[in-house]
């Protein structure tokens, strides 16, 4: 646990909030946070273990914050404000370059750009095509009602990224129970370990082991023949790595896409726009991104030297939750922030981060998006909820918001 002094400009004197605090309604942020925007757009909060971390809440300032290098992502800082005790442990051990400060950062990041650019993405669509269709088509022929999110949703980001890793997907149940253990704020240290060890020390290791002796052509193969066999990268670093691409990309677009049908669902009149103009999808996945924006956990950082955000001094060694899903609904950066319109004159959301770790799926990520619901309207053209809407029960304690499943019909 770590202790501060109050400094100026704190909301309430006394002791900091509690974070995260629970929604009042599924479909915004808490207003304990937006109102903040209001004040100071800056507040000490209290962390699961204890310790104290700043709160960013507008635009500007967490534009600033991650673009500013004197805020780290070294999560080996005493100071790191960890989430959960999974990511402390899966960080800890196996630190993969989201976690890394420049210019280590970058040195690992490039291995991956031409994976994930465009221009890489594009050529793939065709098989992305065929995955949705697939779970689409296998949906359409099972019964009615079905949980959208286990039979669409999670295994659709799953199988692509598995086909692009060349993990076997028939592996997903064992490695998507110990991701989940790893982003649970439930877990605890015991049962973070042992979910680490058993995907990471156990089951990725071995895959690698695999893709040594026999090279195929995927990126892990390809990590292997090339920066690994030339000493640029070692097996422990590489683990990191696949860890990351392997978990970073399920959760937070299985849960976008449901989120997203059920948003358009509850703006019918937006679906309907939507539908007969399909060429508004772009511009209404960019509206969903920043309406929806499930990371809720924020962005971690530590300053590493005095930073003046906002107004407000941030001394070298104070944690920062930098909440893009907050900044997102600011008032001063987007007109009516809490309305969702498909015709938003197009605008730089959060969604995916900024500054040097601005996700690096986010092409992957797009592309999914409009692809599964573009199919999944043309397809199901009268798909609807099974349930009323109070009975979803949404997922308010994850780092990533979400359902715990969508019932649906047609
Ligand atoms: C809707 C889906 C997604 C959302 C909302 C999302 C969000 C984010 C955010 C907010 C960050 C910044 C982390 C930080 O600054 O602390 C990030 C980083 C990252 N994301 Fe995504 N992501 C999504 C999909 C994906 C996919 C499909 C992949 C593919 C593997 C991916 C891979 C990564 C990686 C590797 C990083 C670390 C980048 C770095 O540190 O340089 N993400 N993502």
């Amino acid at each position: 646990m770590t202790h501060h002094t109050q400094t100026r400009d704190q909301d309430t004197t006394a002791t900091p909030l509690a974070f995260p605090v629970a929604r009042q309604c599924p479909y915004h942020p808490p207003s304990a946070y937006t109102e903040l925007q209001d004040r100071s757009g800056l507040r000490q909060v209290r962390l699961w273990d204890g310790q104290v971390a700043w709160l960013v809440t507008r635009y500007a300032d967490f534009r600033a914050v991650l673009k500013d290098r004197r805020f780290s992502a070294d999560t080996r800082h005493p100071n790191f404000p960890n989430p959960n005790p999974g990511m402390q442990i899966a960080r800890g051990k196996y630190r993969a370059f989201v976690s890394m400060d420049e210019p280590e950062h970058n040195r690992h990041r490039r291995m991956l750009t031409a994976e994930f650019s465009r221009k890489r993405i594009e050529t793939l669509r065709p098989c992305i095509q065929t995955i949705i269709d697939e779970l689409v088509t296998d949906l359409l022929a099972g019964p009615r009602p079905v949980d959208f999110m286990r039979c669409v949703a999670l295994p659709f980001p799953s199988q692509v990224i598995c086909l692009m890793l060349g993990v076997p997907y028939e592996a997903h149940d064992f490695f998507q129970e110990r991701a989940a253990v790893l982003v649970s704020t439930t877990s605890t240290l015991e049962e973070a370990a042992l979910a680490s060890h058993e995907l990471i020390d156990v089951y990725l290791s071995d895959l690698i082991d695999q893709k040594i002796a026999q090279p195929q052509d995927d990126i892990i193969s390809r990590l292997v023949v090339g920066p690994l066999a030339h000493d640029d990268l070692d097996k422990g670093e590489l683990l990191a790595m696949t860890r990351l691409l392997l978990v970073a990309g399920h959760e937070t677009t299985a849960n976008t896409i449901t989120l997203s049908i059920l948003t358009l669902l509850r703006h019918p009149e937006q679906l309907a726009a939507l539908r007969e103009n399909p060429s508004l999808l772009p511009q209404a996945v960019s509206e969903l991104l920043r309406y929806l924006d499930p990371t809720q956990g924020g962005r971690r950082r530590v300053a590493s030297e005095d930073v003046m955000i906002g107004g407000q001094w941030i001394r070298a060694g104070e944690a920062v939750v930098a909440l893009n899903h907050v900044a997102d609904r600011d008032a001063a950066q987007f007109p009516d922030p809490h309305r969702f319109d498909i015709h938003r004159a197009p605008s730089y959301h959060l969604a995916f981060g900024d500054g040097i770790h601005q996700c690096l799926g986010q092409v992957l990520a797009q592309v999914e998006i409009e692809m599964a619901l573009a199919t999944v309207l043309r397809r199901i053209p009268s798909l609807r909820l099974a349930v009323p809407l109070e009975e979803l029960e949404f997922l308010d304690e994850r780092v990533v918001y979400g359902m715990r499943a969508m019932p649906i019909t047609w």
